[in-house]
């Protein structure tokens, strides 16, 4: 019996990640997806590795400007999110129009009120079935607040706990 991607995506649903904006280009071209498949990589270089959807706008933009930036963002981001994964009718440039970006070393738009944001020059990408894993490093960073990450699990947004009990 073969294990479906229909079986996994139900598993998946219940791993609860924390959700980022991945942004590139330069005003008035600038794009972004909504994404939680997103992790450190290593520590020197500082670099992070993202998946990416190959037949996403935002992959092609990311090849052609070798730069990127990652925005971690809060609860009060559900709109945001929203936005940035297809869910309303705005695409490319005009999803930026709500929200205060800025950049920081290599001219990728960075969210303002992100809980962190990095910086990244693309070194490599790995494409594999539909994604391509998106390997950056990491030239600079900020944390512009100490609000709670925004997660999703299981269809739902929701925060991080401030703390967790270890008894
Ligand atoms: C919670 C959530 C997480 C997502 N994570 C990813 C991801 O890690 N990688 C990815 O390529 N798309 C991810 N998506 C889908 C993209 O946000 C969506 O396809 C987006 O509209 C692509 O935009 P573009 O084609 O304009 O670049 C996610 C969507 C949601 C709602």
């Amino acid at each position: 019996m073969t294990f479906t991607s229909d079986e996994f995506r139900q598993l998946m649903r219940r791993h609860p990640a924390a959700v980022t904006i991945i942004a590139t280009g330069s005003a008035p071209h600038r794009t972004g997806l909504t994404a939680t498949a997103v992790m450190s990589l290593s520590m020197d270089p500082s670099s992070i590795v993202c998946a990416v959807n190959r037949a996403s706008f935002t992959y092609a933009k990311i090849v052609e400007n070798k730069s990127f930036s990652v925005n971690t963002l809060a609860q009060q981001h559900v709109s945001l999110a929203k936005v940035f994964s297809g869910q309303t009718t705005l695409s490319g440039e005009d999803r930026f129009a709500d929200e205060e970006w800025c950049i920081l070393t290599t001219g990728a738009p960075v969210l303002k009120s992100a809980v962190i944001s990095l910086d990244c020059e693309l070194l490599q990408t790995i494409e594999t079935g539909s994604h391509a894993l998106i390997i950056g490093q990491v030239v600079a960073g900020r944390q512009s607040t100490d609000d709670p990450a925004l997660i999703y699990v299981d269809g739902q947004w929701t925060g991080v706990e401030a703390s967790a009990s270890t008894t």
